[in-house]
């Protein structure tokens, strides 16, 4: 039986192009591009037109790039970065409750430091309104960072407008754009973003190498002290391979990231309509329409998600509940809550991520295995003896 990959939002697999295109940087081309000699050189060279392709697929300037180790280090670089070079203008960051932990996480970290940090609540789809930013801001506001996509459930913030609103209150706007870039087109002036972080691995490129887009005039206090890399914005050898593996992840989404999206889009809305179909006491969680097109999100009533997903891998389907940051914690996805679900709601979550290498006859299999988990494990659950026992007595 051919596994199926359901979790491209967790990582993808790299695309044997890219691995092809970083194999050199191992062996021939291993030099450390600070170094003058001709290996350093060559690296660097490398480095620098890696840069230009990141840069010019966001319609930003090669100067405006840093590299980084991953998403997580760009979303703590761009927060903590711009709360430290900012103290003496103001103590006030936005952000919102259902942003991922590498931004959550920093700006708890500045709580403790004193600063104070507003999380506004989303609606019912998860969507931040952009007039709750407007009031929210004040003279002490350093930074608003909001994703441009919700990794758990898929919902596209609408971050033009935000943007709008921050550029004309003179606010620094950061997006993690972690879980779009590379698979939807968009430019930073597009977004009216001053910072945007993004990771290699989202893109079908290496773990491990992500970059921070920082505007030209936006100045960030460096986190990581040590050499001179990156203008001294970013101490640390490059990870020469890794920087080339994401140049190349680039170059192949603007190849195929049109007709890419369409089609896993048909696949996400054929799987919606399927599991609707099949399975009662189901909701689709996220925004119907704004929402990325590899997300499906739901919970499934009367079912746990541990018992589904552990069923769905014995049948060769990897899937998620949640984001998988959180598959080793016991605690209900704070997304999932903030949208208002309930506790037993948040319990009986799937996330399915549909990507590059996904089949129909690979959504097929999990329409025909997915409702017998459910029928199976409802069959244990008292109280969905006890509910459809009530229906079939018309109580
Ligand atoms: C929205 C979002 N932000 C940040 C990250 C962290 O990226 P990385 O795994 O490169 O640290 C992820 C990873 O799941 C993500 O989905």
């Amino acid at each position: 039986m051919k596994a199926i990959y359901l979790d491209y939002a967790a990582t993808t697999p790299v695309d044997p192009e890219v691995i092809e295109a970083m194999h050199p940087y191992f062996r021939e081309t291993f030099g450390n591009p600070s170094s003058i000699h001709s290996f350093g050189q060559q690296a660097r060279t490398a480095v620098e037109d890696a840069r230009e392709k990141v840069a010019s697929s966001l319609g930003a300037k090669p100067a405006e790039i840093v590299f980084t180790s991953s998403g997580t280090e760009s979303d703590n670089y761009a927060i903590k970065g711009i709360a430290c070079a900012n103290r003496r203008k103001g103590n006030h960051i936005i952000t919102t409750t259902v942003e991922h932990h590498a931004v959550m996480e920093p700006s708890h970290f500045l709580e403790r430091e004193g600063f104070e940090v507003t999380f506004l609540p989303v609606d019912s789809h998860g969507l931040v309104d952009p007039q709750e930013i407007a009031r929210a801001i004040t003279g002490k506001t350093v930074l608003v960072s909001i994703m441009h996509a919700n990794n758990e459930i898929g919902t596209l913030q609408p971050i033009a407008e935000i943007g709008k609103i921050t550029r004309e209150r003179g606010v620094c706007f950061h997006t993690d754009a972690v879980q779009t870039f590379g698979h939807m087109p968009f430019t930073v002036d597009d977004l009216n973003v001053d910072l945007l972080s993004l990771s290699a691995h989202k893109l079908y490129g290496p773990k491990g190498v992500g970059a921070l887009y920082i505007r030209q005039g936006v100045r960030l206090e460096p986190h990581m002290h040590g050499g001179e890399q990156e203008g001294k914005r970013r101490a640390s050898t490059h990870n020469v391979p890794g920087i080339v593996g994401l140049a190349k992840a680039v170059d192949l989404a603007q190849r195929f990231m049109s007709e890419e999206g369409s089609r896993i889009a048909a696949l996400r809305d054929k799987l919606i309509r399927g599991l609707f179909d099949r399975i009662d006491r189901v909701r689709l969680n996220g925004h119907p329409d704004r929402r990325l097109a590899n997300n499906v999100n739901i919970s499934v009533g009367y079912c746990e998600g541990e018992a589904m997903i552990l069923s769905l891998d014995l049948m060769g389907i990897a899937c998620s509940t949640g984001s998988a940051c959180s598959s080793t914690s016991v605690e209900p996805s704070h997304v999932l809550r903030a949208i208002g679900l309930s506790i037993e709601e948040t319990r009986g979550s799937l996330r399915f991520s549909l990507g590059r290498y996904t089949e129909e006859s690979e959504i097929d299999q999990v329409l025909e295995v997915l409702p017998k988990i459910v029928r199976r494990l409802r069959a244990m659950s008292p109280a969905y003896r006890s509910i459809s026992a009530g229906r079939g007595t018309g109580g």
